[in-house]
């Protein structure tokens, strides 16, 4: 017998605001047209004043309840993958805690960026294979609309706010890759290109910050590495891009999505694709998009799904799992 990190439940939350690419016509150099044809983004949620990260975390880690039926105390761990915590500590993931109403488990924030949710699934992976515990809430959740430059048209105009939680279960499986769950996972970070997107402040620099990016570059690399890792990832469990069901990706870039797709081999009828909607809400667009890509109808139990992220750092991973 194989212990899986089975998932359970999944649930997301958007702010109420919805802003679409008109609004930013009127206060910058810019078109609908050119962030549309450039990014594939439409509109973007943005956290009304005072909504923290952890406020969409809690609410997104409770849809993921609701779903498995389970209350807060029902979970052992809680790990949040944010860049944009709501104190620089405690962790928002112990106000997540909180909020839930959890009193007997523990929770921790971890930080890679756009690729947080796949180091938090990997994570999870790791605390529920390994028997340090049994439920685990793996969330990702941004308020990047806090650390953006309104006066720069190339990077603005493509992030949103938002959250969405996976709820992991320790199960028996065979062994095999039939089992429902985390079957591999892949991590990777050279901080050889901090350089190309980073938030130029930090509670040692004294300053908040705002998000820079090397847009053409990281674009580079992100076409380069996502199809890799993910290659990668299902190499190590002996499958294919023909086997997989639905490629869950960061949604950053409708461009980087489809080339991806195509070094993979899998066409879009087989990618799920919400950036249209969210824009790129960093360590929550993985989950948000499996939360939307379930509740639709798309995403079915016993399904393969390969996941991959690339972000800041940089920092990139996949995994695979069978929903
Ligand atoms: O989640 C982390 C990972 N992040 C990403 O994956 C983002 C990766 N990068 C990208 O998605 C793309 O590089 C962008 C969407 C950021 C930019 O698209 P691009 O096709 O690489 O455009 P560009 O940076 O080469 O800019 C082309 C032109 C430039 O003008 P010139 O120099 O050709 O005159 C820019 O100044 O477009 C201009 N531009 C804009 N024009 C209208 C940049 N931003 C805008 C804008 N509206 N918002």
């Amino acid at each position: 017998m194989t212990r899986r990190a089975v998932a359970i439940g999944v649930g997301h939350y958007l702010p109420e605001r919805v802003v679409p690419n008109a609004e930013f016509e009127k206060t910058l150099d810019t078109t609908d047209e050119w962030i549309k044809s450039r990014s594939g983004i439409e509109r973007r949620h943005f956290a009304a004043p005072g909504q923290t990260t952890s406020d969409l975390a809690a609410r997104a880690a409770r849809a993921a309840l609701e779903m498995a039926g389970l209350t807060g105390n029902d979970v052992d761990a809680i790990i949040l993958a944010t860049s944009t915590a709501d104190l620089t500590f405690p962790s928002s993931a112990t106000m997540v805690q909180h909020a839930i109403g959890n009193t007997k488990g523990y929770a921790f924030d971890i930080q890679a960026v756009c690729a947080g949710f796949a180091f938090a699934l990997s994570n999870a992976n790791a605390l529920i294979v390994s028997g340090q515990a049994n439920r685990v809430l793996a969330i990702g959740a941004e308020t990047f609309s806090r650390i953006l430059d309104w006066t720069d048209r190339g990077t603005c105009v493509l992030f949103g706010d938002g959250a969405g939680a996976v709820l992991l279960e320790g199960q028996e499986g065979n062994g095999t890759t039939e089992d429902r769950g985390i079957l591999a996972t892949d991590l990777n970070s050279d901080g050889a290109y901090r350089d190309l997107l980073y938030v130029d402040g930090g509670v040692s620099k004294q300053t908040t910050g705002m998000l820079r990016m090397e847009g053409q570059e990281v674009f580079r690399h992100a076409v380069e590495k996502l199809a890799e890792t993910a290659h990668a990832v299902l190499g190590k469990v002996g499958l294919t891009a023909d086997d997989v069901d639905w490629v869950v990706p960061h949604q950053a870039n409708i461009r980087i999505i489809k080339s991806t797709a195509r070094k993979l081999g899998v066409g879009m009828d087989r990618v799920i694709v919400t950036v249209q909607d969210h824009g790129n809400t960093s360590a929550a667009s993985i989950p948000l998009a499996l939360s939307v890509g379930v509740q639709n109808g798309q995403i079915k139990k016993g399904d393969l799904l390969v996941t991959e992220a690339i972000g800041g750092g940089l920092a990139w991973g996949a995994v695979v799992i069978r929903w």
